[in-house]
């Protein structure tokens, strides 16, 4: 088998790849727009959602939130009701403290070079390439999960791309394989080939424009690297949350610290089951201490499994009666009672939404036993 030069193979890598994403890019709603602010919203997305779970929180956060003055200009809330179900709630924070920040240090626009953007809350190496090469049109290069997939693979890297020295040396091969003047086309058919064609463990070889060009390929390692962390199980928590009632039918809500994970997302309250404890003791403590209420503790209403990025839970609720004390938000930012159909309006974690269903069903007061829900993690 011939040798391939380096330059022959960037050469040939940008002539095949650009042709096969003209044919094949796939129809996106931010692919439609040349709008700093939308390609801004979608890349905030896109770090940690996939492209065709975000359409719909893309279109619909757009027509909340149009431009970066109406952003700025919300409550917190309202952007984080619009965020929910997505997950990692600091992207929706951050995009709400940067458009404050856009409004008043850059007439509300987003700012045209990558070292500018990079300055922002929420934009990293890899988002503000996306956005000055996508928005901006300028040759700044990108790097994330399936980009560095594509280039260990083209190029044959053995190594750790995790290590420091490696991820430099990807930043700059993907740098220098860049077409001038192409840049945002160009990262996109990276992770276009990525995300469909060099997938993680069964790459489509056959179909790969660039496969002529791939040297683990051409030694049969494609499946083998990048070379992969060895995943270790998450830590688990036992959760308990009361869904409690006071004598006027309604619920109590409180509202996490905003420095806190979740921050600034409404929950039932509840919290870490300690050794030894009893679920129920474990509702009473928590109840007691994060909102001062002493609450009897009724049936059992669900059994809900939840992955996060660094660990798992599982979440145990009970229907509860309050018994004495004022609500205060003493480990938590503020509490509400609130009517039940009103639930929807706040904006909540995930693994409280299934709650929701079972409240919104009446199951809350019915006998049946404790339904059990498994919550996949979000990505
Ligand atoms: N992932 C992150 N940004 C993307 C984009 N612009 N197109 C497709 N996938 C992406």
């Amino acid at each position: 088998m011939a040798a391939m030069k380096p330059q022959e193979q960037f050469a040939a890598i940008r002539r095949l790849l650009s042709k096969w994403y003209a044919r094949t890019a796939r129809d996106f709603p931010w692919r439609r727009t040349c709008d700093p602010y939308a390609i801004w919203v979608s890349e905030i997305m896109l770090q940690q959602t996939r492209t065709t779970a975000a359409i719909p929180y893309y279109q619909r956060f757009l027509a909340i939130f149009p431009d970066v003055r109406s952003l700025a200009e919300a409550d917190l809330e309202k952007v984080l009701k619009a965020w929910e179900g997505l997950g990692y709630y600091s992207r929706a924070r951050n995009l709400h403290k940067t458009a404050k920040i856009l409004v008043t240090n850059h007439a509300a626009r987003l700012p045209a070079t990558a070292e500018e953007l990079e300055e922002l809350p929420g934009i990293g190496r890899y988002t503000a390439g996306a956005i000055a090469s996508i928005a901006f049109g300028l040759d700044e290069p990108v790097l994330d999960g399936n980009v560095t997939r594509v280039l260990c693979r083209l190029l044959r890297i053995g190594e750790d791309p995790r290590a420091s020295a490696v991820r430099e040396r990807l930043w700059s091969a993907v740098r220098v394989l860049i077409p001038p003047g192409k840049a945002g086309m160009f990262n996109q058919a990276l992770m276009e080939l990525g995300a469909t064609l060099c997938l993680p463990r069964t790459p489509h070889c056959d179909a790969c424009p660039v496969a002529g060009q791939c040297l683990a390929l051409r030694h049969n390692e494609q499946g083998q690297l990048p070379l992969r962390a060895t995943k270790k199980p998450l830590p688990h928590q036992t959760i308990v949350v009361g869904v409690i009632r006071n004598a006027a039918g309604r619920i109590l809500i409180g509202r996490r610290r905003p420095d806190a994970m979740l921050g600034g997302l409404w929950e039932f309250p509840g919290g870490k089951r300690q050794r030894g404890e009893t679920l129920e003791a474990a509702l009473v403590r928590e109840v007691r201490e994060e909102v001062g209420l002493s609450i009897s503790v009724g049936r059992p209403l669900a059994v809900i499994r939840h992955a996060y990025s660094h660990f798992r839970i599982t979440l145990h609720a009970f229907a509860c009666r309050h018994i004495s004390g004022r609500a205060r938000p003493l480990a938590c930012d503020a509490v509400q009672w609130v009517r039940p159909g009103d639930l929807e309006k706040y904006p909540f974690p995930r693994a409280n939404q299934k709650l929701l269903g079972v409240i919104a069903a009446g199951k809350e007061s019915s006998p049946s036993a404790a339904k059990q829900t498994r919550c996949k993690p979000r990505r």
